[in-house]
């Protein structure tokens, strides 16, 4: 049962906290008209500037750490399952950040919730904030060499699940028996969302027609 409140709960903040949208709205647009037509860092940054992108991003990436830190207060402190619930609350911030149920479904691809979803597990002891470092460093260094944000969002995610399992085999984290598959089952849940919502950037990458950073919408 506390899984599924974790993941209500994380709708919800997905859900609500739609940055992009609000911040299109802000300034009598929708977002979602616009670019890519995705309501996400990247199309706020090419059609309202790098300050929007970067407010969009912080507050998108926040959402999942706040969400996880209600989990903690509500659930997390003795439960030997903590980093479990923070990770359903984590997927579901992302469902509700890509299908927001008051946009008729219609959000974004879910990369700055789940960079949020890397950095809320630097809560956890050990070697947990490799995922949120490492991630921050793949995320920037891919996007910056091939100027393709889609690219270095897909680079992150995969590497974030390969650490992930890479982490587990390793016995460094704080799960074990079917909590940790559970766990795994999610990091292979996010990553293959992520992959169907960037799928059309997949087919521009290799037709060579994906926008790059810096272009205007
Ligand atoms: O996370 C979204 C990014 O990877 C791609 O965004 O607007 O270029 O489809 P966009």
């Amino acid at each position: 049962m506390e899984r599924i409140i974790c993941l209500v709960i994380g709708y919800l903040f997905g859900n609500i906290f739609q940055t992009g949208y609000w911040y299109g709205k802000f300034n009598h647009i929708d977002i979602r008209e616009y670019g890519s037509g995705n309501a996400g860092t990247t199309n706020v940054m090419r059609t309202l500037g790098k300050k929007a992108g970067i407010i969009t991003y912080l507050l998108d990436t926040f959402k999942a750490v706040f969400a996880a830190l209600a989990v903690h207060f509500l659930f997390g402190r003795n439960s030997d399952i903590e980093m479990l619930l923070f990770l359903y609350s984590g997927f579901g911030v992302v469902l509700g950040h890509n299908f927001p149920v008051y946009l008729k479904f219609k959000g974004g691809k879910g990369i700055a919730a789940t960079s949020g979803v890397a950095l809320s597990l630097l809560l956890f002891p050990k070697h947990c904030w490799v995922f949120a470092v490492f991630g921050l460093i793949t995320f920037a260094s891919v996007t910056l060499i091939s100027k393709y944000v889609s690219l270095g969002s897909l680079v992150f995610i995969t590497l974030f699940l390969i650490e992930f399992l890479a982490f587990g085999a390793a016995g460094w984290l704080p799960l074990t028996g079917g909590a940790k598959l559970e766990a795994y089952g999610i990091l292979i849940c996010l990553t293959v969302l992520a992959y169907i919502r960037h799928r059309g950037n997949i087919g521009r990458l290799m037709h060579g027609t994906e926008r790059k950073i810096g272009h205007k919408a």
